[in-house]
């Protein structure tokens, strides 16, 4: 049977699943039972999420949680979290209550600038290309104003445009560098329908330019695209309390925790290899709460690592001190969020998610995504420099090995009371289960 097919996306959704399951899978039945099964009854419902991409077939479900007690400038929020990994949710909590106790989290926004480019090639007199610019700038912002016109009624729209000069890397190759203040939405329609726009205009007018000899006249627009590099789009997060108060049992001295944590935090600032598990662990809270707020996290994660690395080598997000005997941890990064169009206004889960928040603007919503990765960041230094990652982890993941060998519920109830004293190994909860079950 071939596997291959023209036509697919004209299908109707059941031809669609029968195609699959006949093409695809020996027992095409439990297939289809598997697919239909997180099928919503609601058919409106289902019909919705349906249509927010092409080929729907199924639902993908992911556990929507909760982390209570964040204080974020004195304000309090529990953080809604989209995330498969069993210690995500429970490490944020547990440093929520941490630094509940201690003045909790501090946030400010440095800065909302985004960027978008046209990249366009040109061989001729650059002088030329300089002087049609500023002969053609203000008409890009004229053409473009159907467009900005109700952002700019908001307060925001195109900060600047510049021609930049790129041909020391490509021959002929130029750009129009343009900034804009997209408030409280992500701003990618509105920065790619702009830049568009600014294409045309730029390419249609050359035709005419008297300064342009006829050669001249034909710019070729390469692509017009928003970037998701955002170094201008900051938020800062921090924690901080006095080093003695970092104790929180006998076990280890706020002194000793402090002086472990910072070295920790100082080994993923100089080694790319700690660095990128070091923000893997910023990015749980991080995409967690990105997701559950219909955020796109691709583009989070592709600006965040870019500002990773802006200073040649991959460096660590987060940072920590003592100082006057002070403990300080915190973390800047680049955020281009939205708390208005996509997904927020759509789906009925990140509609209840932004109303958990508040219904907070995009600058509140990048200060609360950047607490969550603090939190994380710290939660798991923490566990690093005392117990050990596992001992939390595995206690978490014991949940889906009892899962995996379908554990009954006084089994689970059985075994997670043995495993509170004892290491969870997968080892250990199978041999342990076995047990229980002869
Ligand atoms: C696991 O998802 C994340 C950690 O590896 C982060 C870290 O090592 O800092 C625990």
């Amino acid at each position: 049977m071939s596997k291959t097919i023209s036509g697919f996306s004209k299908l109707s959704k059941s031809e669609k699943i029968d195609w699959i399951v006949k093409t695809y899978f020996s027992d095409d039945t439990n297939a289809k039972q598997i697919l239909t099964q997180y099928w919503n009854a609601d058919e409106k419902l289902q019909q919705l999420h349906d249509e927010f991409i092409e080929n729907t077939i199924t639902n993908y479900y992911l556990p929507l949680g909760v982390a209570p007690n964040f204080i974020i400038n004195g304000n309090t929020y529990t953080i809604p979290m989209a995330i498969e990994e069993s210690s995500v949710v429970a490490a944020a909590s547990k440093a929520a209550k941490f630094w509940m106790d201690r003045g909790g989290f501090k946030t400010e926004v440095i800065s909302t600038k985004k960027i978008g480019q046209v990249h366009f090639k040109f061989y001729g007199n650059q002088k030329h290309l300089e002087a049609y610019f500023t002969f053609i700038k203000p008409q890009l912002l004229e053409e473009a104003s159907p467009i900005t016109s109700n952002m700019e009624k908001r307060g925001g729209g195109i900060l600047d445009i510049e021609l930049r000069d790129k041909t020391s890397d490509i021959e002929g190759y130029y750009q129009l560098h343009t900034s804009f203040e997209t408030l409280d939405a992500m701003g990618a329609n509105f920065i790619n329908s702009c830049l568009e726009q600014f294409a045309k205009t730029f390419k249609t007018k050359a035709l005419y330019f008297d300064g342009f000899s006829s050669e001249e006249r034909h710019i070729d627009i390469i692509m017009s695209i928003l970037s998701n590099y955002v170094p201008e789009c900051l938020v800062k997060a921090e924690v901080s309390c006095p080093v003695e108060a970092l104790a929180e049992n006998s076990k280890i001295s706020g002194e000793a925790f402090a002086k472990k944590f910072t070295e920790a935090v100082k080994i993923a600032e100089v080694e790319p290899f700690r660095a990128v598990t070091h923000n893997k662990g910023i990015m749980n809270g991080i995409d967690a709460v990105v997701l559950a707020t219909g955020n796109d996290f691709r583009a989070v994660e592709a600006g965040v690592h870019a500002y990773a690395s802006r200073g040649g080598s991959y460096s660590s997000l987060s940072h920590a001190e003592v100082k006057d005997g002070i403990f300080k941890f915190w973390l800047e990064i680049p955020l281009a969020l939205g708390t208005v169009g996509g997904l927020t206004g759509l789906h009925p889960l990140v509609k209840l998610a932004l109303e958990m928040l508040g219904k907070p603007t995009a600058k509140e919503l990048m200060q609360i995504v950047a607490v969550a990765g603090l939190a994380q960041n710290f939660a798991a230094l923490r566990s690093l420099t005392t117990t050990g990652i596992q001992e939390g982890h595995m206690k978490m993941h014991l949940m889906n090995i009892l899962n995996q060998f379908e554990a009954n519920d006084s089994e689970k109830q059985n075994l997670v009371e043995y495993f509170k004293t004892e290491t969870v190994t997968h080892s250990a909860v199978v041999s342990a289960l076995e047990k229980l079950r002869s």
